[in-house]
């Protein structure tokens, strides 16, 4: 680093040159956080509203979830499948009691619990359903973004997430999302005696929070019981307290057969992933067929362990509580600026997507422009913003988060 370069520009360079240019980030290089704030290399402080994606559902370094790190860092970090861990059965059985199913499986990141349950599915088709070998179909929806392997990418309507990649894995359909497929005509055309599973988000997040309308879930829920089709519900984003509930799809009224989890479940501490589903659907993986040499560790349980004692706490100050008490001062905010420079704002809980009106710009300038007013958050598809901060911040956090947008609306008038 010389004299004149700032340390930004500094590590900047450095990302440039050494690290693949798959990420657009803004000009912020994180040194420390703490709950709802970071803290950048040159000393500057931010509110944190995206919270890793959601990853970062209780914050920068809860305490709880460092100590349980710290605890577990100084007995046993991993041992492999290969052996048995004391952090992995309480873990699995914890989890599966929260969410009122038998079994767990666990992986590390999003995509891995995404294609666990693909794998999954099929093989209970080919097992249980008795649909013929190598047949088996999994209905997908437009606009869905579920991680980024190849399987996952292949069945993406997002050309810049396929372009390039092919090719890709066969056995999966698309059909629209939501109010796309008001009367669910397409769904039930989609499905065949060959389909296994109904892969949906019960809120499409990197869509940009698109909340289907009241009947949806529970009408896909029908069309996959009259099928004997798998309703796979992919809470990775949505799932974990985000919305205020433990699970999006249940704030529907709708029990998914497969609950796919990421992001939240490591506290942001540890990459942690699972599947969760009764015995009658996990039960179909024998030793040898799926497996993980870090997933299920005794490092990730421990921290997952934590995250779950965090969410079980129903109280009033409880995260569920927080999100949806918070939710509702957000979204209060929010609507009131419709007509003021945003055309509309969708979600749940401490989760927001924002459509800019395009006459000010580009998300990416509204982001840009709240960067520089203290406060982090993402883009989405051009136009839109998303906020979703951490459920610990304060109330007159998060005022300050929706006064910084409201000023970079008039910065950009
Ligand atoms: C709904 C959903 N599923 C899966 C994933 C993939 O998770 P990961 O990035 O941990 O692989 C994401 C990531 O944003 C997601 O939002």
């Amino acid at each position: 680093m010389t004299l004149t370069e700032s340390a930004t520009s500094f590590h900047e360079h450095l990302v440039h040159e050494h690290s693949a240019h798959n990420y657009h980030p803004l000009p912020v290089v994180v040194a420390n956080a703490r709950g709802a704030w970071v803290t950048d290399v040159e000393g500057r402080r931010y509110l944190d509203c995206l919270a890793g994606y959601s990853a970062l559902n209780f914050g920068h370094g809860h305490p709880d979830l460092l100590a349980a790190a710290h605890r577990q860092l100084d007995r046993v970090t991993l041992t492999s499948r290969a052996f048995g861990s004391d952090q992995l059965g309480p873990f699995c059985a914890e989890l599966s009691a929260l969410l009122g199913k038998q079994m767990v499986l666990p992986m590390n990141t999003g995509a891995e619990a995404v294609e666990s349950g693909i794998k999954v599915a099929r093989k209970w088709g080919y097992e249980v359903k008795g649909v013929p070998e190598d047949r088996a179909q999994i209905v997908v929806m437009a606009g869905g973004f579920h991680g980024r392997t190849t399987t996952i990418v292949g069945f993406s309507t997002d050309p810049d997430a396929r372009g390039g990649f092919g090719p890709f894995t066969p056995g999966f359909v698309v059909v629209p999302y939501g109010a796309d497929d008001p009367d669910r005509d397409a769904l039930r055309a989609a499905i065949t005696p060959d389909t296994v599973a109904v892969l949906v988000e019960p809120i499409q997040g990197e869509a940009g929070v698109v909340v289907p309308p009241a009947g949806y879930l529970p009408a896909v829920r029908a069309i996959c019981d009259e099928a004997r089709v798998l309703f796979v519900a992919d809470e990775v984003q949505a799932g974990l307290g985000r919305t205020g509930r433990l699970l999006a799809t249940r704030a529907a009224g709708v029990d998914a057969d497969v609950y796919l989890l990421g992001k939240a479940l490591g506290g942001g501490i540890m990459p942690l992933s699972a599947v969760v589903a009764d015995a009658d659907v996990l039960g179909v993986l024998q030793p040898g067929q799926h497996g993980s040499t870090f997933g299920g560790n005794p490092l990730a349980c421990a921290v997952g362990r934590a995250v779950l004692t965090l969410l079980a706490d129903e109280g009033p100050d409880g995260m569920l509580a927080r999100a949806r008490r918070l939710g509702d001062v957000l979204h209060t905010r929010l609507a009131g600026l419709v007509g003021h420079g945003v055309l509309a704002v969708r979600g749940m809980g401490l989760w927001a997507g924002v459509d800019i009106e395009p006459r000010l710009g580009t998300g990416r300038a509204v982001s840009e422009a709240m960067m520089r007013r203290g406060v982090l958050v993402k883009d989405t598809h051009g136009s839109s913003v998303r906020l979703s901060p951490p459920l610990v911040i304060t109330e007159a956090e998060l005022h300050a988060a929706v006064d910084a947008l409201e000023g970079a609306l008039a910065d950009l008038a």
